[in-house]
């Protein structure tokens, strides 16, 4: 955050940069991603911190991911799959997945 401070048109470009990851915030609470997720603990699914960890520099992950989000699975954490999301949309996927490797 330190060179969110100065100068002053940083400022702007700060707040620009930091509102689409409030936006997939909002965008993962309403499709009812964090009710099994959260980003720094493991809740019935992986802390999206672990997942970003565990991906890091896996170049097919993103896609493998989203395909994932939308249809379910399991296999990877632990007993408990994934059950299918169908109320996300293959764009919403990519950026709830993209907003999860960020993390
Ligand atoms: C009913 C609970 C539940 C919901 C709702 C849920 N997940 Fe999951 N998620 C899990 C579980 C359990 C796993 C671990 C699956 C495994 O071990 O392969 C998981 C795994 C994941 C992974 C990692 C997959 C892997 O192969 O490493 C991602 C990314 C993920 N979820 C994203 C999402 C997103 C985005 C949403 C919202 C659209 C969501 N999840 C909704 C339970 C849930």
């Amino acid at each position: 955050m330190k060179r969110c401070q100065s100068p002053l048109l940083l400022v702007a470009a700060c707040l620009l940069s930091a509102l689409p990851a409030w936006a997939d915030l909002a965008l993962a609470t309403s499709k009812n991603c964090m009710s099994c997720h959260n980003i720094d603990k493991k809740v019935v699914g992986p802390a999206y911190k672990d997942v970003a960890a565990k991906y890091r520099g896996d170049k097919a992950a993103p896609a493998r991911l989203a395909t994932k989000v939308m249809q379910g699975g399991g296999g990877v954490w632990g007993p408990v799959p994934m059950p299918s999301n169908p109320q996300v949309t293959e764009v919403e996927a990519r950026k709830l997945v993209a907003w999860v490797m960020a993390q």
